[in-house]
């Protein structure tokens, strides 16, 4: 056994001094960058998208599988004009982005306000140009409209806010408000309320002497005159669904809603009123 031969076996990669300097440097150093990385990686697991201030609802978000079921509290109390304004337009209808009417602007408001609340609510309603249905908002048809009121009256319109419509009237007032939870567990309850046919022969009357008498009462421009057997056979004949699309979509000289903000259930009762008249 020859003095190199002995050495060759006991030295390895490592030989020089130098060499063995890096070699321990990387053993100590590189373990103490991967515990950084893991600790890293471990405590960014539930970092919020940028801008997110609610963390755990943005988890929540992640998390949701396709398609959500959303319940909304059929009994909140219905927002005012301006209210739903801020909350919802006011982002394309401050500053008059992509084309939108300007609030308080009578130029821009002037040649839409001719078309009248109707047009303009069924527009909001439906959407326009760059604007998605219902403001692309969250809000019920009634606020909407309250919105539309607010817009237009600051560009020299002159249109009442839409008051909560009778039946969701009753339906809070049914609920009392020490029944809250119990109010809030049973959106279905307040809807189906809502949606019932009440064909309510005070309310009907009331509709009628306040909207629809301008037409019916004296056969203006064919409307079909009140109590007048002959004129109602055919409009009865189609049947209370029918007549109701009709007076809702309006047709000919007869506008849409019979130009109120009517709900279908007080639009059913007047047209009641009116074929029990006519019998
Ligand atoms: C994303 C932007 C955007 C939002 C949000 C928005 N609008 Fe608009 N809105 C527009 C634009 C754009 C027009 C003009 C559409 C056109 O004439 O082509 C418009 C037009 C209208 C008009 C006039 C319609 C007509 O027939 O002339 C009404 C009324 C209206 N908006 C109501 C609302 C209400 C109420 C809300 C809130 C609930 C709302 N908008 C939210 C963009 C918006
Ligand atoms: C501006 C005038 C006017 C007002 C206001 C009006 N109507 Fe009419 N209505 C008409 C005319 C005109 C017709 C006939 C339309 C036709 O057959 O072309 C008609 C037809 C109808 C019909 C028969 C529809 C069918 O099936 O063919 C019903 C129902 C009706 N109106 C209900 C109402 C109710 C309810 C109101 C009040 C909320 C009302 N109208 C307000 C003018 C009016």
């Amino acid at each position: 056994m020859s003095d190199s031969t002995h050495e060759e076996a006991h030295t390895g990669p490592i030989r020089t001094p130098k060499q063995l300097f890096w070699v321990s440097f990387a053993a100590f150093v590189i373990p103490v960058f991967i515990i950084i990385g893991l600790v890293y990686y471990v405590t960014t697991g539930n970092k919020t998208a940028p801008g997110a201030t609610d963390v755990e609802r943005s988890i929540a978000e992640r998390l949701q599988k396709v398609g959500v079921v959303e319940i909304r509290d059929a009994n909140r109390p219905l927002q005012g004009g301006e209210a739903v304004f801020k909350a919802q337009c006011t982002a394309c209808h401050a500053t008059g982005v992509s084309g939108a009417p300007k609030l308080g602007d009578a130029g821009d408001w002037a040649a839409r306000l001719q078309q009248g609340y109707d047009a303009l609510l069924a527009s909001a309603l439906k959407g326009k140009g760059a604007m998605a249905p219902q403001g692309g908002g969250n809000f019920s048809d009634i606020e909407i409209g309250r919105a539309v009121a607010y817009m237009a009256n600051s560009a020299g319109g002159k249109f009442a806010e839409p008051a909560a419509p009778a039946a969701s009237g009753a339906a809070a007032a049914a609920a009392p408000e020490t029944a809250a939870p119990v109010a809030a567990a049973a959106p279905a309850a307040a809807v189906v309320a809502a949606t019932a046919p009440a064909a309510d022969p005070a309310a009907g009357k009331a509709l009628y002497d306040k909207a629809c008498v301008a037409c019916h009462a004296a056969g203006v421009a064919n409307a079909p005159k009140f109590g007048d057997k002959a004129a109602w056979a055919p409009h009865i004949a189609e049947g209370m669904d029918a007549m109701l699309k009709t007076a809702i979509s309006g047709k000919g000289a007869m506008p849409p809603r019979g130009a109120t903000t009517a709900t279908d259930d007080e639009l059913r009762a007047a047209i009641q009123y009116m074929v029990d008249a006519a019998k």
